[in-house]
């Protein structure tokens, strides 16, 4: 059997690196106003996702149904500056991240790939 990367990057590395990524949405004047004052809900959405994608509990699909992104996000202008603002602010949380550094570059790979398939404009 092999060890999911939920269990090799652990819990709580996920969990603080989505809310350090909040953290600086809080910041972004261009990306802050899509949130519609819900970044709490958005960082539990957020976080869920990753926890499953990885690997660990499935409580995303139990809450929110198939993650469908690409139609989730079909509401936003994800165009190429969004998406440059999306991956700095993610940057910066990885960099403040004690996950160990496979892990945050294969995270960023991900990141930077969904970020490209996202843009819709
Ligand atoms: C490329 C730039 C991106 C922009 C501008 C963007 C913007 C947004 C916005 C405004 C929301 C709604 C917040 C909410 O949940 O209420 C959202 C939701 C979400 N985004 Fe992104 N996003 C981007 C990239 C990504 C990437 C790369 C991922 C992959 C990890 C991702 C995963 C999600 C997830 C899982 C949700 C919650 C969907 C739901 O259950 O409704 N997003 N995004």
């Amino acid at each position: 059997m092999q060890i999911s990367k939920y269990s090799l990057i652990g819990d709580e590395n996920i969990k603080k690196l989505v809310h350090d990524f909040y953290l600086e949405i809080r910041k972004d004047e261009l990306l802050l106003p899509m949130y519609n004052n819900d970044l709490e809900g958005a960082e539990q959405r957020l976080y869920l996702f990753m926890a499953q994608y990885l690997g660990g509990p499935a409580l995303y699909n139990e809450k929110r149904g198939h993650p469908r992104l690409k139609k989730r996000h079909a509401p936003f202008r994800v165009d190429e500056e969004a998406k440059k603002h999306w991956l700095e602010n993610m940057r910066t949380a990885l960099d403040k991240s004690a996950i160990p550094a496979v892990h945050k570059d294969y995270l960023w790979d991900y990141f930077q790939q969904t970020g490209e398939f996202l843009k819709n404009a």
